[in-house]
């Protein structure tokens, strides 16, 4: 029973204001649409993303392969008729790009209510305020009954030939649901969640940003290491082997940057330092590679129940020049350390120092990281 999903993502965003789509704001890492794509990949089998028109490229960019990109329409009713004529599962869930940060969790059981035999499934949170019915006068006509009253969310699920009928009987309306109710049909009601709140100014934002790192604690932490130069010694830096390059002494291949930052990195989760986790004491380490030592850094940093948000590194002499392989070393960096975010920086000291001597290579790290 294969499942799609249509995200929504072809609003202008009028009520941010950002003067670009909506779905395209950054959200800490990631942009919205991003956020919701991460939510829905795990759980289903095809992906569809309405584009705003012009932006289809840049978002196909953004999302990458294996995402089918449409162009949406001037209504969200219109921009989901475009996706559904491309859905290829028994079941669809609609998302709203907006509501970024609703979980795989949710869409999960909107599936398993759909598997159960349900033909429309809508998450919803109880309504705080007290809703009241208005007139174009400004005057209230009636007061519905709070306790019966829900605010809907997405991902709604629906069976795709259901969703379709619907949407060939009745054009418009701000949810699917109630295309699904127009037609008659039975929509069943699952508990939603806070988090999947719709992104619709930046105060939202700023309150999914709150949600984002809600009971996470950060620390930071740095990590120095310097080597002198050795005749016939092969270079290591940065994760990288620089063949043109004289290499350091040392009993390991010498990478001050890859040491510096599992340095940071222990600083910052109180792991004590490299010496003392890799140390001569540790002989299975005698002669590990940079990137052997970042992978068991990140291995001993997850295991205590840490997420790395990113490091720095920045390099210390006359040579190697970094800048043609900053992208390289960024990448073996990142991968070694399960693709956090990586920095790669280097300078020289104007000839002073052991470093401005031509002597040798350091290198400064810090690391920041998370503990949920
Ligand atoms: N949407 C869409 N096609 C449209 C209009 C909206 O795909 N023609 C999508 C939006 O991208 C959003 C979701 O439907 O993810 C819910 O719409 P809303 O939150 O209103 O977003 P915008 O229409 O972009 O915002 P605004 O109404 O403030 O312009
Ligand atoms: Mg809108």
């Amino acid at each position: 029973m294969a499942i799609s999903a249509i995200i929504a993502a072809a609003g202008s965003g009028e009520r941010f204001g950002a003067g670009f789509p909506k779905a395209l704001i950054q959200l800490a890492d990631k942009t919205l649409l991003e956020h919701a794509i991460a939510s829905l990949a795990p759980v289903v089998n095809q992906l569809i993303v309405t584009a705003p028109a012009g932006f289809e490229k840049q978002i196909s960019e953004l999302v990458g392969d294996g995402i089918t990109v449409v162009t949406g329409g001037s209504t969200r009713s219109a921009s989901v008729r475009n996706a559904l004529a491309v859905v290829t599962g028994e079941f669809v869930l609609v998302h709203d790009a907006a509501r970024a940060l609703a979980s795989s969790d949710l869409a999960s059981r909107v599936i398993a209510e759909l598997k159960s035999g349900h033909v429309a499934v809508v998450p919803a949170v109880a309504v705080v305020d007290t809703i009241k019915v208005t007139n174009a006068q400004g005057f209230v006509v009636s007061t519905p009954d709070r306790a019966s009253l829900v605010s809907i969310q997405t991902p709604q699920g629906f069976k795709t030939q259901s969703l379709r009928d619907a949407h060939a009987a009745h054009a418009e309306a701000t949810d699917d649901a109630a295309l699904i109710e127009a037609t008659g049909g039975q929509v069943k009601v699952i508990t939603g969640e806070d988090r999947a709140l719709k992104i619709t100014t930046p105060a939202d934002l700023n309150t999914a940003l709150t949600m984002l790192n809600l009971g996470r604690v950060i620390h930071t932490g740095i990590g120095t290491d310097a080597h002198a130069f050795g005749k016939g010694r092969p270079m290591w830096l940065a994760g990288l082997h620089w063949p043109d390059e004289e290499g350091v002494e040392g009993h390991s291949d010498g990478d001050v940057a890859a040491h510096a930052i599992c340095d940071a990195l222990f600083a910052a989760t109180s792991l004590g330092d490299l010496g003392s986790n890799f140390g001569t004491d540790r002989p299975e380490y005698a002669g590990a590679s940079g990137t052997r030592l970042l992978e068991e850094t990140l291995k001993m940093v997850t295991d205590a129940g840490y997420e790395i948000s990113n490091v720095t590194v920045q390099i210390i002499g006359n040579r190697p020049k970094i800048g043609k392989r900053r992208a390289e070393a960024i990448a073996a960096i990142s991968k070694a350390l399960g693709g956090a975010q990586v920095s790669v920086s280097a300078t020289t000291t104007d000839g002073m120092g052991l470093t401005g001597e031509g002597k040798g290579i350091a290198a400064i790290a810090t690391a920041l990281v998370y503990k949920q």
